[in-house]
């Protein structure tokens, strides 16, 4: 049969890909951050490697080591990790936001420690940028541009929601109520959405799910003629 080489079904392809937290400082040595390990978008960016393609990976501050050979932009906050997006995502055909970006930030960081004080301490945040609906709404060179969504409820109407409102491609959806799987853990389920369809890919550990989450993006892309 003529299947092609598992190197070369993303050969001459980039993917750029966003993996980890994100950190946003309150004073020089505190900061508010999540749980996410990093593990799923690491995964992701060793299995785009073992398919051939040239691989960034701009990554919040994570414990595990980057796969040999992908180019690894180290960020610690949101806003640097939309710079770092927007720098790579116009030179990539694959976009893929895989960060759990922080959704605010403090809105002043204070230059020095910040004191103990009374009781109670008030934070006043603001929004973060979307990274991803930023990617996806570039007009010159846009990615094919794939989002996760990890929810604890309704897990196909809010990850359908966010496709539809940051206008992706596609969506990779977890339901972390599920025990085991999600954040920090090895093994994942997820339901990939496309604004007319959907596929199930049932519990397997990240790095299995990362090669069958690139081979869904590399079906629609080659069936899109691109
Ligand atoms: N995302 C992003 N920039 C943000 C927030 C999220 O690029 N500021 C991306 C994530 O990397 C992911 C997708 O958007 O690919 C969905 O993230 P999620 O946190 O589930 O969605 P939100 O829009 O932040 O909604 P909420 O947290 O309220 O569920
Ligand atoms: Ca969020």
């Amino acid at each position: 049969c003529l299947a092609p080489e598992p190197a070369t079904v993303l050969a001459d392809v980039t993917v750029t890909i966003t993996a980890g937290p994100t950190r946003e400082a309150l004073d020089p040595v505190r900061f508010i951050s999540n749980h996410s390990s990093g593990k799923m978008g690491y995964a992701l960016a060793s299995a785009a490697l073992m398919l051939g393609a040239k691989v960034n990976l701009i990554s919040g501050p994570v414990t595990i080591k980057a796969p040999n050979g992908v180019n690894l932009i180290n960020v610690e906050s949101a806003i640097q990790m939309r710079d770092a997006a927007l720098a790579y995502a116009p030179k990539s055909d694959i976009f893929i936001g895989c960060a759990a970006v922080a959704d605010y930030r403090a809105a002043q960081v204070a230059e020095q420690k910040i004191k103990k004080q009374g009781d109670d301490m008030l934070v006043t945040m603001v929004k973060n940028p979307d990274i991803i609906a930023e990617v996806a709404a570039l007009t010159k060179n846009r990615p094919y541009t794939v989002g996760f969504a990890a929810e604890t409820q309704n897990v196909e109407q809010y990850a359908q929601g966010k496709l539809k409102n940051k206008k992706l491609d596609m969506i990779c959806a977890n339901d972390v109520s599920r025990e085991g799987l999600g954040f920090n853990a090895d093994h994942n389920a997820l339901t990939l959405f496309w604004s007319d369809d959907s596929v199930e890919l049932p519990v397997a550990d990240k790095q299995a799910l990362a090669m069958s989450v690139l081979h869904e993006i590399t079906k629609q892309l080659d069936s899109e003629g691109r």
